[in-house]
């Protein structure tokens, strides 16, 4: 680790002149003098070396000559120090580079016309560059390949022994899967303990490879880099909005490949902050789904028990009218929509403008509502800001970072990348809170295993601990002496043995973590789906909010309350208006310049101010016979939410259901009319990441069969009722927000938000505070059911999508089994596979279990992804009173064996 100064923020780099080439450069005292090489234009051969990792040094490619030295040195792991002169030039300076590749060839099959490396390989390209004829003493290795893994093969048989696949499993990923192992005389890449391969299967190591030594099973022999047409887009799995290669050959997508690779191994280190380029396994290896022989391909309408294929026309034609004529007898709010954060920012810009301009209702909501809402709401309410306020770059110049309620490696792999090198670079103090042993814990200074449910808790102390502490900060809390006296007097009750003793976190642990956090020049608190998909989310992000207050940590650079997003636009979804409500800007759907603005510029009448319903109150008035036509956009509220949200029976009752979305799914069965959309694959447009980057989505193929995009097909619609929209692209969407958000698409970079508390400090918050302290009272725990079942994501999966993507499924298939602590499995005598019977006040169901060491003693787990058997259905739901948040991701049950 020890070429790294220049990337310390906490040390100033000392600016030093060496000369290269003749020329005086100007560089950071002690980085890699490769680095400083090519920061001056010059790229010189490097076979082993890549800037988010320590470099190795093995190849010998990267030689240059450096004065008062006679032979030559390896640029990668020499240090540039002031006056050193340097030449990257010269004969002497080829026939050494020559002698190199000769070497690394010399054990290398010439097998290039079957191996997939062929036309995108280092090796490769060095031998024609440095015109490599001398393979007289060449020997071949004979080394069988290993193709246990689920998605890669190692052939050992190319490996040139770079380590690049190790470093950055290791290094930049903290994964540490590969070794190196002495085998039948060579030194060969195996997975840890010459095992089948058991890791993230992130594919980074893949890209890394400069030689076909590790392939990509999905896209083997099928063809050359130069047959394949390569978009770049955004994966569609996400909030972290990863940039990506869709290679494609015509209608069939062949594999996805990162901006990480050996082909970009050059830049300054500094950069990785703002990620490193690489993908996890959804991104790299989730892409069947997108031409999976289970996508609608033509519109489908109802007739009798059975969903028939049917023109677009008639189809159309069929929706429209049943749409009109629910509308011309029981008005427009007998109408309601749901759309997934799954789809472009133009095409929620245009559901809810067709929602209120098309069908004039206010009845409309988005996924955003199962949780990021919660998030959104407090920060709009006491900073002014609807997301979160630090990058990937804060995240990863941060000193302390609480990491509460997020099983980030899990849910957000990449922007776990970024704490990891906050850990690895900037020795970053990492508190993790949560109910289950994360990987993140792992890896973590301070990892603390809490009850489940008790995260409102947890912060109750560590704000009562940073007061008993006086780690306030001064300035901050002189100004709204107010609001402190009102916090203070909030949490008087809280006492930190009591916390401690409902919650599993000790007093000491409270104390070093609020010690920790207020005492760090950049702290940055994230909170995820632990804190925003449970009960009182609203409330305890709020309380987030009032620990970086008192502690001086909101408006200061490097530091906030930031949020994950699970879906690839939830910010998106919020930020186009696709809430009750929010106009698009986040603008109050009652503000009435707001509405005027947009009235004027839909040339419509609004839905009434204080008009709409979100998805829980849509559902509700689907099963009261209010609402009686539903549009559902990629959304499957039928499998998503618990049977005690009664969805089956509010569908039914309804009178009209079209469902748009690229499969049948379980919601869609039930439609009268499934109208086929596209994938992102399939069509342009924008997401918005977690950061507030607006990132772009590339058309990279034609959509299949006869499904269309789903902005095409909004915009068929709203002409059939009416309207005039002109669009015939995404793009003209675009312009039209561009003009109503200026500033929006400020694509690539986020647009920097700025809290602001006093407003909120000095208008009501000594009124609000109490309760919110009152809310997290500890639960009696007698007379409980002894276990927290939890549901929620697998780092394999993503919503219902996934699973419809093969390769992931081979990886994580659905086992239909209840994780849980190998220890309480001892204590009921129960082992793998045995059938136990977990009862909650919902019901009771038969199921496996299977052993889990992440799963917390007296916890479970089931994977949210699949329904068999239907776990879901023993949840309660809680809608948060504000927000309108429903959280059924955690309840409390028995386990029998059966
Ligand atoms: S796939 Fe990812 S986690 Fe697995 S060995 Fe390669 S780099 Fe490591
Ligand atoms: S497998 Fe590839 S990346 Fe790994 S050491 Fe061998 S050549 Fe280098
Ligand atoms: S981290 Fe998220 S956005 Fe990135 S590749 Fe994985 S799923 Fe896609
Ligand atoms: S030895 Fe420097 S790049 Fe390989």
């Amino acid at each position: 680790m020890g070429l790294k100064p220049a990337t310390n923020p906490d040390v100033e780099a000392v600016a030093i002149e060496l000369s290269i080439d003749g020329k005086s450069v100007t560089a950071k005292d002690g980085v890699s003098l490769y680095d400083v090489i090519s920061s001056t234009g010059k790229i010189i051969p490097a076979m082993c070396y890549h800037y988010t990792f320590d470099p190795f040094g093995s190849c010998g490619m990267c030689l240059v000559s450096q004065e008062g030295k006679k032979a030559p040195v390896r640029s990668c792991t020499a240090k540039a120090t002031a006056g050193m002169i340097i030449r990257t030039e010269g004969d002497d300076l080829f026939q050494a580079r020559k002698k190199a590749v000769e070497k690394h060839l010399s054990v290398h099959p010439l097998d290039c016309p079957v191996c997939d490396a062929d036309g995108h390989c280092e090796l490769q390209d060095m031998a024609f560059r440095h015109g490599v004829t001398n393979l007289a003493n060449a020997k071949q290795k004979f080394i069988p390949e290993d193709t246990r893994s689920p998605v890669l093969d190692f052939n050992m048989n190319r490996c040139i022994a770079c380590a690049e696949c190790i470093n950055v499993c290791k290094d930049v990923l903290m994964i540490d899967a590969l070794q190196f192992m002495k085998k039948g005389g060579f030194n060969q890449v195996v997975p840890k303990g010459d095992l089948a391969l058991s890791c993230e299967f992130c594919g980074d190591c893949l890209a890394v490879c400069p030689v076909g030594a590790i392939t990509n099973k999905f896209s083997k022999y099928l063809y050359k880099p130069w047959q394949m047409k390569k978009t770049t887009t955004t994966c569609n799995y996400c909030g972290d909005g990863c940039q990506m290669y869709l290679e494609t050959k015509d209608a069939e997508v062949v594999r996805v490949t990162s901006p990480l690779s050996w082909k970009n191994k050059w830049g300054d280190r500094a950069d990785t902050a703002k990620g490193h380029g690489g993908l996890c396994v959804r991104g790299r290896f989730g892409f069947e789904y997108i031409d999976s022989a289970a996508r609608v391909k033509q519109p489908l309408l109802r007739k009798g028990n059975q969903l028939v294929e049917t023109p677009w026309l008639e189809t159309m034609h069929q929706v429209v009218d049943r749409f009109s004529e629910i509308r011309r007898k029981h008005g427009p709010d007998a109408i309601a929509g749901l759309i997934t954060a799954r789809c472009t920012n133009e095409e929620l810009y245009l559901f809810q403008k067709l929602m209120r301009a098309g069908f004039r209702t206010n009845h409309l909501d988005s996924s955003a509502r199962y949780g990021h809402l919660n998030f959104v709401h407090a920060s709009r309410h006491a900073l002014g800001i609807g997301r979160s306020p630090n990058d990937w770059e804060d995240l990863t110049k941060a000193k302390a970072v609480i990491l509460i309620g997020s099983n980030i490696t899990e849910t957000n792999p990449l922007t776990a990348v970024r704490i990891k090198e906050a850990i690895r670079v900037y020795n970053a103090q990492v508190v993790v809170i949560d109910s289950a042993f994360t990987n993140m814990a792992k890896l973590a200074s301070h990892p603390v295993l809490i009850k489940p449910g008790t995260e409102g808790l947890v912060i109750d102390g560590l704000v009562k601990a940073t007061l008993e502490l006086d780690l306030i900060d001064q300035d901050s809390t002189q100004k709204h002496p107010q609001a402190f006296k009102a916090l203070k007097a909030a949490v008087a009750h809280v006492s930190l043995e009591q916390v401690a003793a409902h919650t599993g976190m000790s007093v000491e642990a409270l104390k070093d973590t609020a010690t920790i956090f207020a005492e760090a020049p950049r702290s940055i608190i994230l909170c995820a789906e632990g804190i925003v998909r449970q009960p009182d989310g609203y409330q305890n992000v709020l309380k987030l909010i009032d620990l970086a207050w008192i502690t001086g940590k909101l408006g200061q650079p490097g530091c906030g309350v930031n949020t994950l997003t699970e879906e690839p636009n939830e910010q998106g979804a919020v930020d186009m208006g696709a809430a009750p409500e929010f106009l698009p800007g986040q603008a109050s759907f009652n503000d009435q310049v707001a509405r005027d603005r947009f009235a004027k510029a839909w040339d419509v009448t609004l839905p009434a101010a204080g008009s709409g319903a979100n998805l829980v109150e849509i559902l509700k008035r689907c099963r009261d016979g209010q609402i009686r036509a539903l549009y559902v956009i990629g959304e499957n509220p039928l499998a998503t939410l618990p049977a005690s949200m009664e969805v089956r029976a509010a569908l039914e009752r309804l009178e009209l259901l079209v469902v748009q979305d690229p499969f049948l799914t379980d919601t869609a069965r039930m439609a009268h009319a499934v109208l086929p959309a596209c994938t992102s694959a399939e069509k342009d447009g924008t997401f918005t990441n977690l950061e507030g980057r607006v990132l772009r989505v590339r058309e990279a193929m034609d959509p299949l069969g006869e499904s269309l995009p789903d902005w095409h097909i909004m915009t068929a619609l709203a002409n059939a009722l009416g309207c005039q929209w002109e669009y015939e692209s995404s793009n003209d969407i675009q312009a039209e927000i561009m003009k109503l958000l200026p500033g929006y698409y400020n694509l690539g970079q986020p647009r920097k938000v700025v809290p602001t508390v006093d407003r909120y400090l000095s208008n009501g918050y000594a009124a609000d505070v109490a309760a919110r302290y009152r809310a997290s009272a500890p639960i009696d725990s007698k007379n409980q059911r002894p276990f927290a079942l939890l549901m929620g994501q697998i780092l394999y999966h993503s919503g219902k999508m996934s699973t419809e993507a093969p390769g992931l499924i081979k990886i994580a298939p659905n086992t239909g089994r209840l994780r849980m602590n190998p220890q309480d499995m001892e204590r009921l005598a129960v082992g793998e596979g045995t059938t136990v019977r977990l009862t909650s006040d919902r019901g009771s169901m038969q199921l496996a279990v299977q052993p889990d060491q992440s799963v917390a003693p007296q916890t479970c787990f089931f994977p949210e992804h699949f329904n068999e058997p239907p776990v879901k259905d023993l949840m309660s739901v809680q809608v948060d009173p504000t927000t309108g948040v429903p959280s059924f991701k955690q309840t409390r049950v028995t386990i029998e064996k059966a």
